[in-house]
């Protein structure tokens, strides 16, 4: 009876896991997409790129839409009618190539772009990012199914019992006392072995990502738009955060490179501002609030300053919303100098962020991820001349580029001191 059980009980398990398994290893649509073409494209709508839910249904063939992702340049310079008429469209804007990619992953990520729906009105608060719900969904429905199903493997071993009882009566064999469900070795066994993978589980999550702060958004001393100023007005991002070109930090901007502009615009015009909780800001309130800090009186059109002469201004205490943990060494200039990787693919849109939050989840296997997947800058870079062996094979092609985890990116003493 106990082996019965036992098989069932063990298949049962195997299945789920399998489940669970099959559906981590499939390819992350959205992480894909997230870290290698939201840069550019945005699924409901044209941006750099133009929209690409079912995007796919126009490729002449499902041939082409690969080819033209792992190097569109290729495909048009053979004169394709198809990706010249797109190219032209977009003013000639080049697309990067995604060599890196394979068909399984651009498969996942058109899948993705496919299934997101746009979102709600955005004055229902904050903004919750379309595709997010339904992984939580799937996760309720693992969980249901996973109990009912434990429910049907209790009913169907009582079942079996009451049948084998039954069948004892009628060849007449004695019957085993019968232990209730509570009292059964083999129940209180399965329970314990579940919470406590339950326990380790929950421990353990919590701990890793124990000072983790995906998605937070404090409140800033100035109501300061990077949608604004970045998006409607496309402020380069180098203008206000020069470090990240030069140096390990990207670095905040004094409020002397904000009043280089703002001596001459003291007013607002552009569309009106809410906050993430949906609260009306006045925007030229805002404005006055910078010169408080600046020390600049608008009516005079100068600075207020001491009898020394020293401008009165009071730096403004941004609240820092990235904080990686002391043990781990990151430097900005290594990759939007030397990787040329978009700042958007670490700290997403914030070209549309009214008030920025932290895109990332900054955690080790994000890093680790983004080495895995992205390649370096291989070739014409004198640092690379030294690797002959990829060299070779690029030549020879056998390959056609190089990650950062083949350089490296993966060696613990890069990241860790
Ligand atoms: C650097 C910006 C950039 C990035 C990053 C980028 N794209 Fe594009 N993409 C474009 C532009 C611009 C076009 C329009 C054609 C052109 O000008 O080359 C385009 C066109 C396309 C098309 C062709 C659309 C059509 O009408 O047939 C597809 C498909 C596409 N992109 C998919 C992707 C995928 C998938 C990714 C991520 C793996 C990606 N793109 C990343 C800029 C980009
Ligand atoms: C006109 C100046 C200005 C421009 C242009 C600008 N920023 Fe900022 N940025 C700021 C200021 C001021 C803050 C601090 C206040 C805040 O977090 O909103 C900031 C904060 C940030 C932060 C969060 C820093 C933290 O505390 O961890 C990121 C990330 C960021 N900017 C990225 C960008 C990117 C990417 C662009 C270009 C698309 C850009 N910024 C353009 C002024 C600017
Ligand atoms: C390169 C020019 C430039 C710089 C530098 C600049 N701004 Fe602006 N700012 C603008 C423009 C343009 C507008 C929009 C004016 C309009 O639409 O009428 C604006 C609007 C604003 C507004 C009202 C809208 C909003 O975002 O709330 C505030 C507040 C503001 N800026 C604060 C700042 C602060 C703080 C800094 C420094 C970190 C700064 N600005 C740096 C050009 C600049
Ligand atoms: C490869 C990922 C990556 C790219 C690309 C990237 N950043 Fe960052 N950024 C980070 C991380 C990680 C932090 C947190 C650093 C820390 O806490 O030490 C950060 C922090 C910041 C900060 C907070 C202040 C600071 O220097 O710590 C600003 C501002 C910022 N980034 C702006 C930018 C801008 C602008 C670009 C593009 C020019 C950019 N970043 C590109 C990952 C990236
Ligand atoms: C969006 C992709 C991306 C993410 C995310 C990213 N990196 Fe990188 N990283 C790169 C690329 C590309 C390079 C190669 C730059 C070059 O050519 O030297 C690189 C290089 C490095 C290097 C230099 C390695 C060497 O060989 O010298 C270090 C250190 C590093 N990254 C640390 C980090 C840390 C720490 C994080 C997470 C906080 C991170 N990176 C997140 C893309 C990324
Ligand atoms: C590409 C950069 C990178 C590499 C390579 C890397 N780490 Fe990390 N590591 C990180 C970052 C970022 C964190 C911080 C994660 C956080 O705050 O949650 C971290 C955190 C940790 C922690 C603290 C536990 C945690 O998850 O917060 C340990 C332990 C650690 N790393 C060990 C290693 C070892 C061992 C290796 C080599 C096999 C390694 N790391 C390689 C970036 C890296």
């Amino acid at each position: 009876m106990y082996r019965i059980c036992f098989r069932g009980i063990f298949t049962l398990v195997t299945v789920l896991l399998l489940g669970h398994v099959t559906a981590f290893a499939d390819p992350d649509g959205k992480a894909l997409f997230m870290s290698n073409c939201a840069s550019c494209h945005n699924p409901l709508k044209d941006a750099t790129g133009p929209a690409l839910q079912n995007i796919d249904k126009s490729f002449p063939d499902k041939e082409w839409g690969y080819n033209w992702v792992h190097n569109s340049a290729k495909v048009i310079a053979s004169g394709d009618k198809t990706a010249n008429d797109i190219y032209n469209k977009f003013n000639k804007t080049a697309m990067t190539a995604f060599p890196q990619l394979s068909n399984a992953e651009i498969d996942a990520i058109l899948n993705y772009v496919d299934n997101v729906k746009a979102p709600p009105p955005p004055d229902n608060g904050k903004q919750v990012p379309s595709g997010e719900q339904p992984a939580e969904t799937n996760g309720w429905l693992y969980t249901i199914i996973t109990l009912s199903l434990l429910v049907l493997v209790v009913i169907l071993w009582r079942a079996n019992q009451g049948l084998k009882r039954a069948a004892n009566d009628v060849e007449g064999t004695p019957n085993e006392k019968e232990i209730p469900l509570y009292r059964s070795k083999f129940v209180i066994a399965f329970v314990s072995i579940i919470l406590f993978i339950m326990a380790g589980y929950w421990l353990v999550n919590g701990a890793v990502n124990e000072g983790r702060q995906q998605n937070y958004q404090p409140l800033q001393p100035v109501f300061y738009s990077h949608k604004v100023h970045a998006g409607v007005n496309q402020i380069n991002c180098l203008y206000c955060h020069a470090g990240a070109e030069k140096s390990r930090q990207a670095m905040i901007p004094s409020t002397n490179i904000c009043m280089n502009c703002h001596k001459q615009i003291n007013s607002y015009t552009g569309d009106p501002l809410k906050t993430a909780e949906g609260k009306e800001v006045n925007a030229n309130e805002q404005i006055q609030n910078l010169y408080k800090y600046a020390g600049w009186d608008p009516v005079k059109k100068d600075y207020n300053r001491d009898a020394a002469g020293n401008i009165l201004a009071t730096p403004i205490q941004w609240v820092k919303i990235h904080n990686l943990p002391d043990h781990v060494y990151f430097n900005h200039s290594q990759h939007v100098k030397v990787g040329q990787v978009q700042c958007q693919r670490c700290h997403g849109p914030i070209q549309e962020m009214d008030e920025v939050y932290q895109f990332a989840p900054l955690s080790m296997g994000w890093c680790i991820n983004c080495h895995r997947q992205t390649e370096v800058q291989f070739t014409n870079n004198k640092y690379y001349d030294i690797f002959e062996k990829y060299h070779d094979e690029i030549k020879e092609g056998k390959r056609t580029g190089v990650t950062e985890a083949e350089m490296g990116g993966t060696e613990c003493q890069k990241c860790h001191y």
